[in-house]
């Protein structure tokens, strides 16, 4: 959603008239960036997808979910709150499985095999990081989840469609996917721009790379690695930032009037705080606003469209299995 009010086709129209206004006023110079916000669309999704819900219960299907938690890290305690506050918000039906860290793997891959064949479940997702006294294989506790159930499409049959462009037969990851959604609400189309995504990890700047790629951007994907960031990140009309580093993307790094979408969740230092601390993501807001068309808040942009996203998948499942028993 951009600025306060519009959705939709008026936002394609007000981006527009945005774009006309200010290539006019500014002989094509920008002032400062439009803010898309995340905690806006979010609601949107989440109220699309109520009503869906509604609709379902006259097949006598619930959407359900279960997410399971190997810890009790205070982070991932948190995200699994609000993924139940939305879950509820939509009619989801959700569930919450912490084990203790000192389960094994084995134990844990067990309760994955039984949430599989339970055929009242839609979707599971393992929250991560695994918080465990015990050695984890992330890698095969992500893949034990059935791909069928997999809605936070981390498994590697979901990856692996979503990277040769199947994009209607698999899960597509939710932050990636929320990055998606915000981009649309830009009504700047992403097929021919260069995009570059910064950060390849499997939950965010893979996927991402991927999406992109898919609805025909062309893109780059810059990791720890890559020499001179700076320059990629110049030439884009598209920057995703999941990169984990706070504040990394400067302004002035920045093509004028370009997207830019902020997946960076960090903690900084700040004394003015009563906690001592205050959120940051990983672009450095005040100078990229001066540059960027539009550019996504944090905390209120990314994170809560990743948790809108799995409602989406979430729904998409229940759904899936709905339409496969009428078949
Ligand atoms: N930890 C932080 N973000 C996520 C997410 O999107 N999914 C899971 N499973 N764990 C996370």
């Amino acid at each position: 959603m951009i600025a306060q009010w519009s959705c939709g086709g008026l936002s394609v129209m007000l981006a527009l008239l945005r774009h006309l206004t200010l290539s006019c006023c500014y002989g094509g110079r920008r002032s400062i960036a439009t803010i898309i916000s995340g905690n806006q669309t979010a609601k949107l999704v989440r109220e699309r997808l109520k009503k869906e819900v509604d609709k379902m219960k006259t097949s006598k299907v619930i959407p359900s979910l279960l997410v399971l938690q190997v810890g009790n890290r205070e982070d991932s305690n948190l995200y699994i709150s609000s993924k139940m506050k939305a879950a509820a918000e939509v009619g989801i039906e959700a569930a919450h499985v912490r084990l203790p860290n000192t389960v094994t793997q084995d134990e844990v891959l067990r309760t994955i095999a039984s949430v599989n064949e339970d055929a009242s479940v839609h979707g599971l997702i393992v929250q991560l990081p695994l918080d465990s006294v015990n050695r984890m294989d992330v890698e095969l506790v992500t893949n034990a989840v059935s791909p069928l159930k997999d809605v936070d499409g981390l498994s590697c049959i979901n990856a692996g469609k979503l990277s040769r462009g199947d994009l209607n037969y698999c899960y597509i990851p939710c932050t990636p996917n929320g990055c998606m959604e915000l981009i649309r609400q830009t009504g700047v189309s992403v097929a021919g721009k260069h995009a570059v995504v910064i950060g390849r990890s499997k939950i965010v700047g893979a996927p991402m790379h991927d999406l992109l790629l898919w609805n025909h951007a062309t893109v780059t994907t810059c990791h720890s690695k890559t020499h001179d960031i700076a320059k990629h990140v110049g030439r884009a009309d598209i920057v995703v930032v999941g990169a984990g580093r706070a504040e990394m993307v400067q302004g002035d790094w920045l093509k004028e009037g370009c997207v830019l979408i902020d997946c960076g969740i960090n903690h900084v230092a700040d004394g003015s705080k009563p906690s001592g601390k205050r959120v940051v993501g990983d672009v450095h807001f005040a100078s990229a606003y001066q540059r960027a068309g539009f550019i996504t808040p944090v905390p209120g942009g990314v994170g809560p469209m990743t948790v809108a996203m799995l409602m989406q998948n979430t729904v998409l499942s229940a759904q899936r299995v709905l339409t496969s028993a009428a078949v």
